[in-house]
């Protein structure tokens, strides 16, 4: 269990300050150890599994064809007669139910209020106190809490959750059971409850910004003599991001249940921005009868955003495209179960390719995902659901309950994120089927005012694909922002026939690859961007050349984000692969059970495409990539065209010495236009070499590729130096081949096995074959492509954590990562 304490000695309180040592108090008890697990309805000790929270029950498998296996239309995809489609919510035993139970321990409950917080439970929560039913709350993704006074008591206290999946809940992998956090908030009677605040800066510029901040309060005693209620003091002061008070405001505020507002000013405003991701602190301390009774920290940041008619999207006053990725919750091999440091490393690999923004897909994130986002600098477009109630895609998912439940979970999406600085649009759904009629408009209208009334700072967007239909029928001319999903060969005809005269490319590409996979040969796209290939073995051209019958290559839409001031910039489909949906191999093509969507594969690898979307993202740092790997033994003398991906305008490429001319980056195709390309090139061993050259023709980086010699010995590399004994702190640890000069060995795909002594544990491991059915848990992989990732644990206690792999044939390798 962690417990945090928000204290505040309140020295400074004249006006409503008891005695100097006065301190107001709330706990938050964060319940991660000592849970039992039971799959199955009821609980049975006998058979009950110690676990800790986020626990996922599905990832441990086994994967199976039979599970949650899908005879279906995929409508979206323009099927039109069902089939079967395997893999497509990832082939694990999410499908059922579960019980999980605890105790936590409250000291005194008098005078006290107690809330229960789950940050995600999939799904069909039902919670238990002391064995009495305290809620429910059918959506797996959204974040809710309960107030529990009058069923908490002094001392021990019995928590049960009990959850259900059902089959064809889902399109993707959603998990199974408590996967995010549970909290047990512990208050005085007066206090802001959960989500309780909301501010927003109204005036923001270079010298100053007002901040608005409104809150609730709740527990005041409502007394009956009009119009004097219960007398509660407010305090606040705003604190900088080094910490400074840099405004405050002391007020008093006659309880009659309605909100309480406060404003400042803040002069020379540190501004949160992608590079700055600057947070500030308002600390509110409530009195009641002059003591101190709690704290309340909100944190925010000082942006502005505005969304202007031709022009586009601008954060603080600067255009700002969309470099964006949509993202699936899971964390690969980790499953749903959320952690912090998984999903910094995830931001962290997204940083550098240049990605802004990520949009949940298609559901609420993690709270942990939002608050790194603040504070990385990364954008966010917050999606709660992937159905609405008319003609939903599952038919045991979202769409069922949504007619009962929207309101209260768009509520609790927007009352819970409304404060963070990266969310900066919110999506009301994905491609709806209601989007082609009547019902469709009035859920749009009932979502979108909803969301205006909760947050009327931020634009409202849906993710469209009936373009015909949407534009006809005037579901597109409704919403603030007009997602459109795929197809920006339209863009051109949608911007001159909307309202608002802006696009968004609120889902894009969706390119198909596997890392390290190519196959020959190698057929460009049309001008349509599109390419359809299917390969023996499942596995898709790491050319970066095929797509799916409705999506596209990047580089047209790099095309549509380059041409038109008017375009928001995009968010494709997707940064990571995920687990699920398998396209173009879905049907009836088990063992592929995860996505090849992914421009990062399931082990956080990079694929090639990860540098086409650098070279034009980060603006920052040089990029200069060559694609395939140069180990084509049985190929000598074939057409093996070489790709190479860069920030640079041109370059020359050299195959052991010789020449092979000069590329220069040009609009003959969309492809020309971001890609340096060779395609009469031919295999012979040895080196490749490319030299770019800069804008002014000047030579400015150049890199070799060399085939690779016998397979020797094993590297290791981590992402991290050291990391933190909580328990939690993971690294990733890539392994691969090398041989003995140290090239890597793109090629091998022998296993290997891990050992993990010292300061942690070996977490799990993953290849990223989309259709690899080793169990993630472990301590060994076949390498794909040559390599694969290995994730460990830390311990609880400092020490140094020794990572150790090693395979037949090879001289093994060793890591060691301080914990600290
Ligand atoms: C879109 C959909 C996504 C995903 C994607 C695959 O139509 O919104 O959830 O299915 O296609 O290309």
């Amino acid at each position: 269990m962690n417990i945090t304490k928000t204290t505040a000695a309140l020295l400074t309180m004249a006006a409503f300050a008891g005695t100097a040592s006065a301190m107001a108090e709330r706990s938050v008890q964060t319940l991660k150890e000592n849970w039992q697990f039971c799959k199955g309805a009821d609980f049975d000790a006998r058979k009950a599994q110690n676990v800790s929270v986020p626990h996922d029950w599905a990832i441990y498998g086994p994967f199976s064809r039979d599970n949650d296996l899908q005879i279906v239309a995929v409508e979206q995809n323009g099927e039109t007669e069902a089939s079967v489609k395997t893999g497509r919510t990832g082939g694990l035993p999410f499908i059922g139910k579960g019980v999980y139970r605890t105790t936590f321990e409250l000291p005194d409950t008098t005078g006290k209020s107690i809330t229960l917080v789950f940050d995600g439970v999939m799904s069909n929560a039902e919670v238990r106190l002391n064995g009495k039913e305290v809620a429910r709350w059918p959506y797996g993704y959204n974040s809710f809490y309960v107030n529990v006074d009058g069923d908490a008591r002094p001392g021990i206290n019995n928590l049960e959750v009990a959850c259900e999946n059902k089959e064809s809940q889902s399109r993707w992998y959603p998990g199974a059971g408590i996967y995010r956090n549970v909290h047990v908030v512990t208050t005085d009677k007066v206090h802001i409850p959960t989500w309780g605040t909301y501010i927003t800066t109204p005036e923001v510029n270079k010298d100053y910004a007002t901040v608005n901040l409104r809150m609730k309060i709740a527990g005041a005693s409502q007394k009956n003599d009009w119009p004097y209620g219960e007398i509660i003091g407010v305090r606040t002061e705003i604190l900088s991001p080094e910490g400074n008070v840099v405004a405050s405001d002391s007020s008093s505020y006659v309880s009659r249940g309605q909100d309480f507002a406060q404003n400042f000013l803040v002069k020379n405003p540190e501004l949160w921005s992608v590079r700055t991701p600057e947070l500030y602190t308002a600390r509110t301390t409530l009195f009641a009868n002059g003591k101190p009774v709690d704290v309340y920290d909100t944190r925010f940041g000082i942006r502005s955003l505005k969304y202007i008619p031709e022009k586009g999207f601008f954060l603080n006053g600067e255009p700002t495209k969309f470099q964006g990725v949509c993202n699936h919750h899971d964390l690969g091999p980790l499953g749903a179960a959320v952690n912090r440091s998984a999903l910094r490393h995830q931001i962290e690999l997204l940083k550098d390719m240049g990605v802004n923004a990520i949009r949940t897909s298609h559901n609420m994130p993690a709270p942990e995902l939002v608050e790194l986002c603040d504070e990385m600098g990364m954008m966010m477009m917050i999606e709660p659901f992937d159905d609405w109630g008319f003609r939903p895609k599952s038919p045991n998912g979202y769409g069922a309950v949504f007619n009962e439940w929207a309101e209260r979970d768009v509520t609790n999406m927007v009352e819970q994120y409304r404060n963070n600085p990266s969310v900066v649009m919110w999506s009301i759904g994905n491609e709806v089927p209601s989007q082609w009629g009547e019902p469709g408009m009035k859920e749009l209208v009932m979502l979108q005012d909803l969301i205006h009334k909760l947050d009327p700072t931020r634009p409202v967007t849906c993710g469209m694909d009936q373009i015909k239909a949407i534009l006809d029928n005037g579901f597109a001319a409704a919403l603030d922002v007009p997602g459109f999903n795929y197809k920006p060969q339209f863009y051109e005809e949608i911007y001159q026939r909307l309202p608002q005269h802006m696009v968004l490319g609120s889902e894009t590409a969706s390119t198909v690859s596997s890392r390290g996979k190519y196959h020959f040969p190698v057929v460009m796209p049309g001008q349509d961007g599109r390419h359809c290939d299917m390969h023996p073995g499942n596995q898709s051209n790491s050319y970066d050349n095929e797509t799916c019958g409705w999506s596209n290559t990047p580089d047209i839409d790099f095309a549509r984000d380059d041409d038109h001031e008017w375009t928001l910039g995009q968010f494709v489909w997707t940064g990571f692969d995920y687990l699920g949906e398998p396209s173009p191999y879905d049907t009836d093509a088990w063992p592929s059970h995860s996505s090849l969507f992914g421009i990062i594969d399931l082990a956080s690898l990079p694929k090639d495409r990860y540098y086409l979307y650098r070279s034009k993202w980060n603006k920052e740092d040089e990029t200069l990539h060559i694609l395939p790997h140069w180990n084509w033994k049985g190929r000598e003398g074939e057409v093996t065209p070489v790709f190479v991906y860069t920030s640079y305008p041109k370059a020359e490429l050299f195959i052991n010495g010789k020449s092979q001319g000069m590329r220069e980056k040009n609009d003959s195709t969309h492809q020309n236009r971001y890609r340096l390309m060779w395609m009469e090139t031919r295999y012979e061993p040895g080196e490749v070499k490319v030299v770019a050259y800069d804008a002014n023709g000047a030579k400015a980086a150049e890199k070799t590729l060399r085939t690779a010699g016998k397979p020797h010995h094993l590297v290791l590399t981590c992402n991290r130096r050291e990391i933190a004994a909580d328990g939690e702190d993971l690294a990733y640890i890539t392994v691969q081949v090398a041989d003995k000069d140290g090239n890597l060995v793109p090629t091998d795909e022998r296993k290997v096995s891990f050992k993990v002594s010292g300061a942690g544990t070996f977490e799990a491991t993953a290849n990223g074959d989309p259709t690899c059915l080793l169990p993630f848990q472990n301590p060994e992989m076949q390498l794909y492509s040559g390599a694969a990732t290995a994730i460990v644990r830390p311990a609880k206690t400092p020490g140094q954590l020794t990572f150790r792999a090693q395979a037949p044939g090879l001289r093994p390798a060793t890591l060691t990562l301080p914990v600290k």
